[in-house]
């Protein structure tokens, strides 16, 4: 039992923001969603978050560079009092100044049992490889992609026939299982 104040999370995202959707129904006295912010605003879950009454910040770093769009990103994860940072999608590398800024707070998901399948394509490469196994992975973010400490991993068997669609869905299914309670347990550190 903890009589503290739920944990204040931003989630960062640049789709359809299904894992976001997750963290979002899993909120409670662990942690609550401050933000989320998106570097397209046109992506679906913004809007979705919206919906929710959720406060949300869209800004695209076309035009106005990356710097400026992280400062403004900065501002507004300032403003909304987040304390943690959960990269659900989010498509664009942060840069180390950012990284730097927020140390030790910033957690994201990786559809790969890392440190295998680093960056795209992660269940077609499995597939390729013929792994028996594929999974997901939620880990602190460094300046390097997806190579921070691993927090959680899921596995999920590869079938014969599977197609990197088809993995990628069951895979999902396991990314929302895994994310919030590695969060809850992430932010109680
Ligand atoms: C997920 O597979 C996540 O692991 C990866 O990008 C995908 C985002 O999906 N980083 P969603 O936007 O959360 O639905």
């Amino acid at each position: 039992m903890t009589n503290a104040a739920p944990a204040k999370v931003a989630v960062l995202i640049s789709g359809r923001g299904s894992n976001m959707q997750a963290l979002a129904a899993a909120q409670g006295d662990a942690y609550r969603l401050a933000l989320v912010a998106s570097d397209r605003p046109e992506a679906p879950g913004l809007a979705w978050a919206d919906r929710q009454g959720i406060a949300t910040f869209a800004r695209s770093p076309k035009g106005t560079g990356k710097a400026a769009f992280e400062q403004a990103l900065d501002t507004a994860l300032h403003d909304a009092g987040a304390e943690w940072i959960a990269l659900a999608g989010y498509m664009r590398l942060l840069s180390d100044t950012f990284v730097a800024r927020w140390r030790g707070r910033i957690i994201n998901i990786h559809p790969s049992l890392l440190p295998k399948y680093k960056g795209l394509d992660t269940h077609a490469r499995a597939i390729a490889a013929g792994d028996e196994v594929a999974g997901c992975s939620v880990h602190v973010v460094t300046e390097e992609l997806d190579a921070g400490a691993v927090l959680a991993q899921a596995e999920v068997p590869i079938l014969a026939g599977d197609t990197p669609d088809m993995l990628a869905a069951r895979v999902l299914i396991e990314e929302h299982r895994l994310y919030p309670a590695a969060l809850k347990e992430f932010v109680r550190t």
